[in-house]
C-alpha cells in the first residue's frame, strides 16, 4: 500500500509519480493496478454532477465519490479534495471538514488550495494526524477571482508569489504540491527548489509526478479540449459507436440472441394451455 512515504521515496530516488483521478468504484479498480496515487478531485463536479465549475461542490458530494472509490483502491494513496469553504471558515471547521473526509470518507489525506494564507489551516490538519498535499498556480476552486480558467505565474510578481507560497507549504508540512497550469521553467525551478515532490498538471514535464482528470485523458468529453490534456484514446467516439450498434441490433432483432437467452425448463410454451385432462 503507498503511503506519503513513497512520494518522498520516489523524489530522492528521481522516479515520477503518477497520478489520476477517480470518482467511482469500478474505474478505480482499473486505475489502482497502475498509478502510484489517486485523487478524488472536486473536479467531480464537472465530471460527475455537471456543474459548471468546483464551487458547487459540498462535503456531501465528496465524501459520496470518496466511500465509493476507497472501497476499490486497493495500493494506490488515496486524496479525497477539501471542497469549496470547507477550510476557509476557520480553523476548527477545517479540521473537522479534513477528518470527515477521512473517517466518512476513508482517503488516507487531503488536498487544500492556496498558499500562505491557509498555512496555519495546514498546519492545524496535519497535527490532527491527516498528511495534506497543497494546490498551487491556477487552483479552480478561485475561478471567479481568476476570471476564467487561466494559466497563472507568467508575470514576475505572480511568479515570485507562486514560488513563496510554495516554500510556506513546504515549512508547514505538506508532502507534495499540485501545480496547477504554470509555466514549465518556473514549475522546473520550484521542483528543484522543494525537497518536497511537486505534481504538475499542464506545467511542463520537469514535476516530480503529473496528474490529470481520468475522464479527460481518457477523451470521454468531447466537448472538452484544453491545451494541457493530452487523449490517450478516444473513449466517447468508442462509446458512440458501441451505442449506435446496440440501438441498430435492437431495430432488426439482432440482440439478443439465442445465446443471450434462457429457454425453458422441460417444456414448451404451448404445454401451458393444452394440459392433459
Ligand atoms: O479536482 C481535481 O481533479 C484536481 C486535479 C486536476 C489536480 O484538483
Amino acid at each position: 500500500m503507498n503511503t506519503v512515504e513513497t512520494f518522498t521515496k520516489k523524489k530522492s530516488a528521481k522516479e515520477k509519480i503518477s497520478m489520476l483521478t477517480s470518482y467511482d468504484f469500478l474505474m478505480t479498480k482499473l486505475i489502482d493496478k497502475s498509478v502510484d496515487a489517486i485523487l478524488v478531485g472536486d473536479s467531480l463536479g464537472m465530471v460527475m454532477l455537471g456543474y459548471e465549475d468546483t464551487t458547487r461542490v459540498s462535503m456531501e458530494d465528496m465524501i459520496h465519490h470518496i466511500k465509493a472509490v476507497s472501497r476499490g483502491v486497493e495500493k494506490s494513496l488515496l486524496v479525497g479534495d477539501m471542497p469549496f469553504l470547507s477550510y476557509h471558515l476557520g480553523i476548527k471547521d477545517s479540521v473537522l471538514n479534513a477528518g470527515r473526509l477521512v473517517r466518512e470518507g476513508g482517503c488516507k489525506a487531503v488536498k487544500l488550495e492556496g498558499g500562505e494564507e491557509i498555512k496555519e489551516h495546514i498546519k492545524a490538519i496535519i497535527s490532527a494526524g491527516i498528511p495534506v498535499m497543497g494546490h498551487l498556480g491556477y487552483t479552480p476552486q478561485s475561478v471567479n477571482v481568476f476570471g476564467g480558467h487561466k494559466a497563472q505565474g507568467r508575470t514576475i510578481e505572480t511568479a515570485k508569489k507562486i514560488i513563496e507560497d510554495a516554500l510556506i507549504l513546504e515549512e508547514s508540512g505538506v508532502f507534495a504540491i499540485v501545480l496547477e497550469c504554470i509555466p514549465y521553467d518556473l514549475a522546473d525551478h520550484i521542483s528543484k527548489q522543494l525537497k518536497i515532490p511537486t505534481i504538475g498538471i499542464g506545467s511542463g514535464s520537469k514535476c516530480d509526478g503529473q496528474i490529470l482528470v481520468t475522464h479527460d485523458m481518457l477523451g470521454l468529453d468531447e466537448d472538452f479540449n484544453p491545451r494541457h490534456v493530452k487523449k490517450y484514446t478516444n473513449l466517447s467516439d468508442i462509446i458512440n459507436k458501441a451505442i449506435l450498434k446496440y440501438v441498430n441490433e435492437v431495430k432488426h432483432e439482432d440482440f439478443p440472441k439465442e445465446q443471450n437467452s434462457y429457454a425453458m425448463d422441460g417444456f414448451n410454451i404451448e404445454d401451458l394451455f393444452y394440459e392433459e385432462s
